[in-house]
């Protein structure tokens, strides 16, 4: 029901009330606004601004109604435009005029962008809870995978082996910034818009820090103008979203890629795959492919925001109103892909003997036979000439290089010696590979253990938070 009826002689139409009103969103932030109208009236009967009576019954029906929500059982009234109307109306139906005082000293500027920023850090510590889930999942697979080793690829062409572990450390270090990045944007949420009162502050003698530190916060924004207009916590989780569905989507596109027939290094279990409805002998892997589809829609997300924001003058607009749809289902959806990519990655097959079959195509050791003639004494680039040449020959002949006798060696270079089999050999050149942050076992264990340490970082700032 309109709070404002007093200046107006008649209600807004019923096509316009319906296009104004946010509550079939903002219905999902019962809880915040509750938590904010409680902590509003705590503060103000502290203050003397109204009665410890009238905060009590307050207090009751606020829980009476949040209990309602809860159970399903209250009915919304679609003639409220939002969910701060909904609840300050239905709680003034029950106790009367206690109900009318609650909103002394607060405008629903300052409650939505409350409500907002306690849903955004909620929501950022669900995304994060469930990146670090991801996380354990590939480091579980990584661990479970110590000696494997693949082609490793530029431009989708045989490189370098690599091992397995670690391609899939790889992910866990992107997902490890994302976890940060969610962080500062939690942060960034991270302080009360209470007692902005509408946009200029109030004649009430508010206790701003009391209504913030009952809600969490850790500060109160200095400028009352800026706490009802910022959205930029809203940007930054969308954008920690955003790069966050980008890094998942190209784990998808990999998982894609390499359950195909063509690749075959990992084969998903079937709880994480479907069927055709014609072909019976396929085995699709939907679920990748539709984390990766979701990155648009979360992309979509931030320009949205980004585009809603722009040109907008001090202090809130109505345009705001457009904010809260985006952070919801940028959150839902990447928690939901993340938690669905950690259940696939944990159950999926990795075929190590395909793996290492496919390093014997693609001339994989192409640069190691270069370093060899380059630690003999040849310039690199020369070097690289030789091997090129060598590389053609295997093309002619339709073999690969360790197919090459000793002869073949020695023509290209009278620096080749019987020791040039090394070389050749795939797991000699994933473990000569030493450099830190390198594909050797010892390296990529010296990795895995600074991964684990960060794993026990990030439980240690979800605990806290
Ligand atoms: N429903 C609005 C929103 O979601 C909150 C109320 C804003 N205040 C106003 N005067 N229209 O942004």
């Amino acid at each position: 029901m309109a709070l404002w009826g007093g200046r107006f002689e008649a209600g807004v139409a019923e096509r316009t009330q319906e296009f104004g009103a946010s509550l079939p969103v903002d219905r999902h932030l019962y809880r915040e606004d509750i938590a904010g109208s409680k902590a509003h009236a705590r503060m103000i009967a502290v203050q003397g601004i109204i009665s410890q009576d009238d905060c009590d019954q307050i207090c009751a029906g606020l829980d009476e109604i949040e209990r309602e929500i809860e159970e399903g059982s209250f009915t919304f009234d679609i003639r409220d435009e939002d969910i701060h109307m909904a609840i300050e109306s239905e709680l003034t139906r029950r106790i009367g005029d206690a109900g009318k005082r609650l909103h002394t000293g607060r405008s629903r500027n300052d409650q939505v962008a409350t409500d907002t920023r306690l849903a955004a850090k909620r929501l950022c510590r669900d995304m994060m809870t469930a990146v670090t889930g991801l996380r354990e999942a590939l480091i579980s697979a990584a661990d479970a995978h110590p000696a494997a080793i693949l082609p490793g690829y530029t431009h989708l062409q045989h490189a370098q082996p690599v091992l397995l572990s670690h391609h899939l450390l790889a992910y866990a270090w992107m997902l490890h910034r994302d976890f940060h990045r969610l962080h500062e944007a939690y942060a960034a949420a991270d302080a009360s818009p209470l007692g902005a009162a509408a946009l200029a502050g109030t004649s009430y003698p508010l206790d701003r820090w009391m209504s913030a530190h009952a809600l969490g916060f850790s500060a109160v924004i200095p400028n009352s103008l800026d706490a009802v207009s910022d959205r930029d916590f809203l940007l930054d989780l969308q954008y920690a979203g955003s790069v966050c569905a980008m890094h998942l989507s190209r784990l998808a596109e990999e998982i894609v890629l390499w359950s195909s027939s063509e690749f075959g290094f990992v084969t998903l279990s079937d709880a994480f795959s479907t069927g055709s409805s014609i072909m019976p002998q396929k085995k699709n892997p939907d679920f990748a492919e539709l984390i990766r589809g979701k990155t648009g829609r979360v992309y979509g997300n931030l320009v949205q925001m980004l585009v809603t924001m722009k040109g907008l003058p001090l202090a809130y607009n109505k345009d705001l109103q457009e904010d809260k749809e985006g952070m919801l289902d940028t959150a839902d959806t990447l928690t939901r892909s993340l938690e669905v990519m950690a259940g696939m990655v944990s159950t999926a097959t990795f075929n190590e003997d395909v793996m290492l079959k496919a390093c014997g195509t693609g001339y994989l050791a192409a640069t190691d036979i270069a370093d060899y003639l380059a630690k003999r004494g040849m310039p690199f680039r020369e070097a690289h000439a030789v091997v090129g040449h060598l590389v053609l020959t295997c093309e002619h002949r339709g073999c690969d290089l360790a197919d090459l006798t000793l002869e073949d060696f020695k023509e290209a270079s009278d620096l080749f010696g019987a020791d040039i089999v090394g070389a050749l050999d795939i797991p000699s050149i994933v473990a000569a590979r030493m450099t830190e942050g390198g594909t050797a076992p010892e390296a990529v264990e010296q990795q895995a253990k600074l991964v684990r340490s960060t794993l026990i970082e990030e439980e240690a700032i979800l605990k806290g938070m």
